[in-house]
Parts: structure tokens; sequence; C-alpha cells
């Protein structure tokens, strides 16, 4: 090989290794990729908030993410992972479709050696978690943004008479839960009703219905439909398990020219708007940017050998469930131009 040819190959073979090494975060061999999907992409939340984070803040890293829909079908999760593993993805990032369906898919990943962080849907099966030393979980403490949401209801109750429609002392209301089985879902049904109850104030459950993909749609079906029931008249308050539901809600209140006091999870841009239009009177923030954020570094981390939450601001519980919690935060009509962007 001539001189000048062969100096430019090694000068062509340094630059290839120093990209390499500073695109992947340090990992030898390839560059770092992160094998992730979202439940749904139709989910308001995960689609509007999580995904577009998860992306801009892997490309901030230096790192590729991929993202794949796994659209509502646990099947269909299987299979990507699958396809993940064989593509040798450095690490896995995983929204569970169904919760209840997590030990298969950690199973999958400890059979390949490969790292998973999950994300948003917290693993419901007895001992999932211990069942691969390298599996961690990015998501909240679930019964917080019940907790929270009950508590603003309470005091807007307290402070609004009239809203006891029928003088009873009672809250006659009705509930858009999301999905049955979550643990999202489930904590905020009970937690938001507890707080009246705690609050030693009685209340009335005229109607409740599950929506595995807590969408607009079935928010705006089932609230024309009670409109038009027999208790639709009575009905004082609508908790929602999400914003996406809410607007449904609120889409048929408008059509139906009725008004009620009405409240959400998840702080969306449009929640936001509906708090400043008088039209939803809290929402509490679920901080999918965050989330989104010590998910990738989680994964970056895990990747690279690293214990998690090396370098970066995350907490691990204390309580050895391997999980970061992001907390939730109240949003009124006091205080909601603050989590505008
Ligand atoms: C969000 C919902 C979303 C669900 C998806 C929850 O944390 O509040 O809006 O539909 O996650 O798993
Ligand atoms: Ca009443």
């Amino acid at each position: 090989m001539n001189r000048r040819i062969g100096f430019l190959a090694l000068a062509i073979l340094m630059a290839i290794s120093v990209a390499g090494v500073s695109a992947m975060g340090g990992k030898e061999g390839g560059e770092l990729v992160i094998g992730a999907n979202i439940y749904s992409f139709a989910d308001n939340f995960m689609n509007g908030v999580m995904k577009p984070e998860l992306e801009r803040y892997a490309a901030g890293k230096g790192v590729r993410i991929e993202i794949v829909d796994s659209e509502g079908q646990q099947a269909k999760l299987n299979d990507q992972v699958d396809v993940f593993i064989t593509k040798k993805v450095s690490v896995l990032a995983i929204n569970l479709v169904d919760p209840a369906s997590a030990k298969a898919i950690i199973a999958k990943a400890k059979k390949a050696g490969i790292p998973l962080i999950l994300f948003n849907k917290e693993p419901t099966e007895a001992g999932a978690m211990a069942s691969y030393d390298k599996v961690w979980y990015v998501g909240t403490n679930s019964a917080e943004s019940g907790i929270i949401q009950g508590q603003m209801m309470v005091a807007d109750w307290k402070a609004n008479p009239a809203w006891d429609k029928n003088k009873d002392g009672v809250v006659q209301y009705v509930l858009l839960k999301g999905e049955p089985g979550h643990p999202d879902a489930e904590a905020r049904t009970r937690e938001s009703v507890k707080a009246f109850v705690d609050a030693g104030i009685k209340v009335q459950q005229l109607a409740l219905e599950a929506d595995p993909n807590w969408s607009t749609q079935h928010g705006n079906d089932k609230m024309a439909a009670w409109l038009t029931s027999s208790f639709g008249k009575s009905i004082e308050l609508v908790i929602c398990n999400n914003d996406g539901m809410a607007f449904g809600a609120i889409n048929a209140l408008k059509a139906a020219g009725v008004k009620l006091p009405l409240y959400g999870v998840d702080a969306l841009d449009q929640a936001l708007t509906h708090i400043a239009d008088g039209e939803m009177n809290g929402t509490v923030l679920n901080d999918g940017v965050n989330q989104s954020r010590a998910t990738v570094d989680l994964a970056i981390n895990a990747a690279m050998g690293k214990p998690v939450t090396e370098g970066t601001a995350w907490k691990l519980d204390t309580d050895g469930t391997k999980a970061v919690r992001i907390p939730y935060l109240p949003v009124t009509p006091k205080n909601y131009k603050e989590f505008r962007k």
C-alpha cells in the first residue's frame, strides 16, 4: 500500500472510532440504540408528551431511539420485543400494553442479557421486578394523582355550596376511569373519592365507565349518554382519570348546553386552555417530560453497565421496587399559567 493511502486509511479509521465512541456514549462495537415502544400512538398523553420528549432527549444525548406503536395489543408488543432482541439493541425501554403481562417481556430481556426499563405502566404481577436484576421502572406514585385531584375537588366543593344542586349534602358524581387494571386508573378512582369521605363529605356514584384506551371519543360518548339518562339531571361532578377523556366529556357537555364541575389528570396543553376558558376546574400535572428524561437516562446507564442513576438527579425508590417516581402537582385556575410551555 502506498504510504499516503495507508495514512489516509488510518486517519479515517481513527475518525470513525472517535465518532463511534461519542455517538454511543462510550460503548464499544457500535452505536447505543434504545429499542422502545408506546402502548398506543392513539393515547393523547403517551403520544403527545412522552414520545416527543423521549425522541428529543435521546437525540440530545447522541443516542438512537427507535419507538414503535404497539397499537394496544400485548401480543404485538411481544413480537416487537423479539425483533428488537434479534436486532441486538443495547437496551429496551418498554411501555407495557397490559400491566399484568410484564413477566413475559422481562423473561425475554433476561434471556437475551439486555437491560430493560419499563415506563408509565407499572407491572402488577407479584415478583415481576425481582425476576431480573437488570429491569427498572420509571413512572409515578399512582395514588398521589388521585389524592391531589381529590383534595382539589374537596376544597372547591366546600367553596361552592351551589354545586350541591339538590341540597342533600351528598356529591352525586360520574367517573371516567380509563384502563381497568392499570395502576393509575385504579388508584385515581379509589383515592379521588376517598378524599371526600376523609373530609366527611358523603358521595354517591351515579355511573363509572372504564376504557382501555383512555380516549377522548370514549369520554364524549359516555358523557353524552349519561346526560340523557334517567340520572342525567342529578349529576353534580365529573371526575376524569385523565385529560384525554375529560376533553371528550367537555365536548358532550358543551353540545348539551350543560355546565358541570369537571377535573382531569395529566395537565396537557389543551387542559390548560380549558382551565383558562372555565370549562375545566382542575387537573394534575403528570410530568411526562421528566418521566421521558429519566427513562432515557436510566436506559443509557444500564446499556453502559453503570449504576442506573449515576450522573443524574433521579433517585431510585427506597422500597426495593427499583423505580424512579416523578411527583405529581396540582394544576388549578390559580396556578395553571405556570405550567404553560
Ligand atoms: C396517563 C394517561 C394515559 C396512561 C397510559 C397515565 O399515566 O395519565 O393519560 O392514558 O398513563 O398508560
Ligand atoms: Ca347533591
